[in-house]
């Protein structure tokens, strides 16, 4: 077994879920009672200090977005700050703010209402995925119940400050978890992307200024509060502190989730964390991210599972999934799946992606079907996902090009030679 060190998951699977009284009795709110008689900008000082990286998927420093989010300046007189929480969790292979949301959903609101502090906002939403309707339940209720206690709503605790918080539901599109996509929808229009900048920490929600975080971002910032931003540092490596929840799947003997410190081997996530290769099977390679995400070879099996490390291989973090395959399993035919993936979100509202995604697919598809080496059908693949990374609008055509660049650097004679990629899967 992993040895799990829990910020975000330290209640999940302890406390009856639906009791705030449960939450309470662990010491639930009173980082909110704590905050609330620090000045904010201390606040975001603290979570600043604490090295707290986005776990959404781009690792951006959560007390950067704050500040920027409260010295936003207003146009218009009455100055309007939003907090929307993103829980729409669409990354293929990724559960972990579902696991948060359901067993949980106290130390979300808390998170998410010393945030708000922080930067100054009145009105919070939490965009949940429309298909996670235990996540639903247990956030609206969580809500009432903070109401209730005055942890939510006129005058938290006395304290002069205000908020209240909203769910909202996403209706199935990918795309609608990237930020300013999520933003159009929750202003009620179609779920296309806008063009970055603005960024939303300068005119998010209906202009306004806007912090928007993640699940498990949010989740940790009660505890950072409690303990200090030095204690956060002491867990993970330098440049990206603190724990990460990683959901593996795949080829292993027990598919799961684990929180760890950041940093952890990827070996050691595989073998300790879900109980090594399934019935002893070879393991051949992981992707790391979801279909967003690199696939990582064997000979990278020891490297540190944080920010950094992994892009100085040219692999991501991402969501924190973890895919794994075996050498039963086919690079081909899960890179079909992937761009089959994309194909179908794309939104199509610029061409590069509209059309790129479905060359893409035809580019694989001919790949498959062609017999003896087809390498320029692989450099076709690789200059049409660089030409799509280079021109799409939004990050959503810019993502197809890492998984197709690491399967090519790292498994090339398997996607030149397709009958080495005869697949079990189909
Ligand atoms: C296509 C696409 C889909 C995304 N989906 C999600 C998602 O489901 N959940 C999420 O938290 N972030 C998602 N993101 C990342 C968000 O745009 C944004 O970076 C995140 O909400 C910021 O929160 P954080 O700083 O706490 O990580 C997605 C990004 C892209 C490009
Ligand atoms: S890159 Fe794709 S998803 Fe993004 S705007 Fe263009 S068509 Fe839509």
């Amino acid at each position: 077994m992993i040895e799990q060190h829990r910020i975000a998951l330290r209640n999940v699977g302890r406390i009856d879920p639906a009791s705030i009284q449960d939450y309470m009795d662990r010491g639930g709110y009173d980082a909110l009672k704590k905050a609330l008689q620090t000045p904010s900008d201390q606040v975001v000082h603290d979570i600043t200090q604490s090295g707290l990286r986005g776990r959404g998927g781009a690792g951006f420093s959560t007390g950067l977005k704050k500040k920027y989010t409260s010295q936003a300046s207003c146009v218009l007189l009455e100055c309007m700050r939003y907090i929307v929480c993103n829980a729409d969790e669409g990354e293929p292979g990724t559960f972990k703010d579902r696991i948060i949301m359901e067993g949980d959903p106290h130390l979300l609101v808390e998170g998410m209402v010393i945030a708000a502090y922080a930067v100054g906002a009145e009105r919070g939403y939490i965009y949940i995925r429309g298909e996670y309707h235990q996540s639903i339940t247990m956030i609206r209720s969580a809500l009432v119940q903070a109401r209730r206690h005055g942890f939510l709503g006129n005058n938290i605790l006395g304290s002069g400050f205000s908020l209240d918080i909203e769910v909202k539901l996403g209706a199935g599109s990918y795309l609608c978890g990237e930020e300013l996509t999520l933003l159009e929808s929750l202003e009620g229009r179609r779920g296309y992307p806008r063009v970055k900048p603005p960024f939303p920490a300068e005119s998010g929600l209906f202009g306004k200024p806007t912090l928007i975080n993640n699940v498990e971002t949010l989740s940790h910032i009660p505890a950072i509060v409690i303990n200090g931003a030095r204690w956060y540092r002491q867990l993970g490596t330098e440049t990206s502190p603190g724990t990460k929840i990683f959901t593996i799947s795949g080829e292993v003997n027990h598919p799961g989730y684990a929180e760890v410190e950041m940093g952890i081997p990827l070996r050691e996530l595989i073998d300790r964390g879900a109980g090594g290769m399934k019935d002893g099977k070879r393991f051949k390679a992981a992707l790391l991210g979801g279909a967003a995400g690199t696939f990582v070879p064997e000979s990278l099996l020891d490297v540190c599972m944080d920010f950094d490390a992994l892009k100085e291989k040219d692999a991501v973090l991402g969501s924190g999934a973890v895919i794994v395959m075996s050498t039963d399993q086919s690079i081909l035919t899960m890179l079909d799946s992937i761009l089959r993936f994309f194909e179908h979100e794309s939104c199509g509202k610029c061409v590069p992606c509209r059309v790129g995604t479905r060359q893409l697919v035809d580019l694989l598809k001919r790949l498959k079907g062609a017999e003896g080496k087809r390498p320029d059908h692989v450099d076709a693949l690789v200059y049409q996902s660089e030409l799509m990374a280079n021109t799409s609008l939004c990050p959503l055509g810019q993502s197809p090009v890492l998984a197709i660049k690491s399967a090519v650097r790292y498994f090339r004679d398997e996607l030149e030679t397709p009958q080495i990629s005869q697949s079990r899967w189909r």
